[in-house]
């Protein structure tokens, strides 16, 4: 089965969060159930290395005004498609805004194009490629499905599969750019591009595929509820019958920390006190006491989403009851302000890094005693899966995927063995200091607190069953009605 992966980020060559992650992990999860993953990619400037004695497979004049090409290389050993469009793509900054942040005013037109061009490698427009299943990854590939649906190519078009990431990023835009998508005026519909009298990318992917997954079971029935819906949960309602949660994996060529070369100390179930190694880097990496006493770390975007408003105002009763904290992570200006005065306030008890940094990330989770994730909501969710693969005991909000993959340490789970972390209900100040408080009661009991890490570092988060999962849903489209 061929299957062609469209979407705006790929680990290790561009990545801004979990997306890279899932995307750069796909083609070797599902190479083992009979699925052959081509990757499509945008040509960032990230990509010139890797693109640098590709082959053209195709060439446009005018791809939604711009010229463009599309070449062949490699991600890995896998096969990777790129879509060069020097107009659209070669530009500084990040994949969607400039150094600021800003989005680029453009982005409309940069992802229409992509989207049109992986709707051309699925329906035979490309010569030599076809495509059973084209597989979009959230709003910038969303349009596939739309243009395979309203302006289909020469050949039979492929099935499509639409996964929402995130349903709080849809690419939304005025009715003013729909004359530029080239689509046929029948698609400006209530159940294809129109949206809030606009166009909405994600809203059409979404009506056009002919399946959906999202990537936790809970935040499946979640994106129902208008609370988690963003405006689509009607749409999510009318097509529930084919919306599937996938719960992600993690690469364990990547996240293991037996053979992990950012850990200074590398460790297995068996030599968990290896871990105190890591602890002194992060102390003095972070600037913190040396001591052995609980440590906190968080790896995240600082946005509303993560709940990090909540945390930032936790940190004087984390330090007051004995924590420590190293934080690595960038976003929301208001808030990285907020940890860097929390780190003033607290010297050697809370240290603060804004940035983003894959090594420092790995030795957090390699080191730190529990990694705090408050999410408002979460589809699914990696940092925890990290942490449980690290012995980096995940403290969640109960939501998305962080409610399916960690199982709360109560009285029960701890006597039937099974716990690897601790849930809170709801991101409010009560409920963190609540868990806060758990996760300090448990770490100060060491039998306790070792079985939490050997039961976390033990469960199974490896992308076999999900991709599993993957394959079955694509052979499911494939069947004859
Ligand atoms: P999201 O994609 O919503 O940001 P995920 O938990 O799915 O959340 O994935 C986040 C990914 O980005 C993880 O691989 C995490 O380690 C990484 N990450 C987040 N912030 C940073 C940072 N500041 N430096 C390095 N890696 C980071
Ligand atoms: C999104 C979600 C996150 C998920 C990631 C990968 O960024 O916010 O929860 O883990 O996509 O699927």
């Amino acid at each position: 089965m061929r299957v062609l992966s469209v979407a705006s980020e790929a680990y290790p060559i561009i990545k801004t969060g979990g997306l890279a992650d899932v995307v750069g992990a796909l083609p070797a999860a599902l190479a083992p159930h009979g699925v052959a993953l081509t990757t499509f990619l945008p040509g960032y400037p990230a990509l010139a290395a890797v693109t640098k004695r590709a082959k053209v497979v195709h060439r446009y004049t005018d791809l939604l005004g711009a010229e463009a090409r599309i070449l062949k290389a490699k991600i890995g050993d896998h096969p990777l498609l790129v879509l060069d469009a020097p107009a659209l793509f070669a530009r500084g900054g990040g994949p969607y805004g400039d150094a600021t942040g800003a989005d680029w005013p453009d982005n409309w037109r940069r992802f229409a194009a992509f989207s049109r061009a992986a709707a051309d490698l699925a329906s035979g427009a490309v010569p030599g490629y076809a495509f059973d299943i084209l597989h979009a990854h959230d709003w910038q590939a969303a349009m596939a499905p739309a243009y395979l649906r309203y302006a289909p190519g020469p050949a039979k078009p492929a099935r499509t599969v639409v996964t929402i990431h995130n349903i709080a990023f849809q690419g939304r835009y005025g009715y003013d750019i729909f004359a530029d998508l080239a689509l046929p005026d029948i698609a400006f519909a209530l159940d294809g591009v129109e949206y809030y009298g606009g166009v909405g990318y994600l809203k059409a992917g979404l009506e056009a595929a002919d399946a959906i997954t999202t990537v936790s079971p809970t935040y499946a029935a979640e994106i129902r509820r208008a609370e988690f819906g963003m405006g689509l949960e009607g749409l999510i309602n009318d097509r529930a019958s084919r919306v599937t949660g996938i719960v992600n994996g993690i690469d364990p060529a990547v996240w293991n920390p037996e053979t992990d070369a950012s850990l200074p100390a590398r460790y297995t179930t068996r030599t968990l006190a290896r871990r105190r190694t890591n602890k002194r880097a992060i102390e003095t990496l972070f600037g913190l006491d040396t001591e052995d006493g609980p440590l906190f770390t968080v790896v995240s975007r600082l946005t509303g989403q993560k709940g990090m408003d909540v945390l930032a105002g936790a940190l004087d009763e984390l330090v007051t009851l004995g924590g420590r904290l190293a934080l690595l992570g960038s976003g929301d200006i208001e808030l990285e302000h907020a940890f860097l005065a929390a780190a003033e306030r607290h010297p050697g008890r809370i240290g603060v890094r804004i940035g983003y940094d894959e090594p420092v990330s790995h030795l957090l989770q390699g080191g730190a005693d529990a990694i705090l994730i408050p999410s408002r909501f979460e589809p699914c969710g990696l940092t925890q899966l990290y942490g449980l693969a690290y012995g980096c005991i995940p403290v969640v909000a109960r939501t998305g995927g962080l409610a399916d993959t960690v199982i709360d340490a109560n009285e029960a789970a701890i006597a039937a063995g099974v716990a690897t972390g601790i849930q809170h209900d709801g991101v409010t100040p009560e409920a963190l200091s609540h868990a806060l408080r758990r996760t300090l009661s448990l770490y100060a009991r060491p039998d306790r607190w070792a079985m939490l890490q050997r039961n976390a570092m033990r469960a199974d988060f490896s992308w076999d069953e999900s991709g599993r999962r993957y394959a079955n849903l694509y052979s499911s489209l494939l069947e004859p009605a």
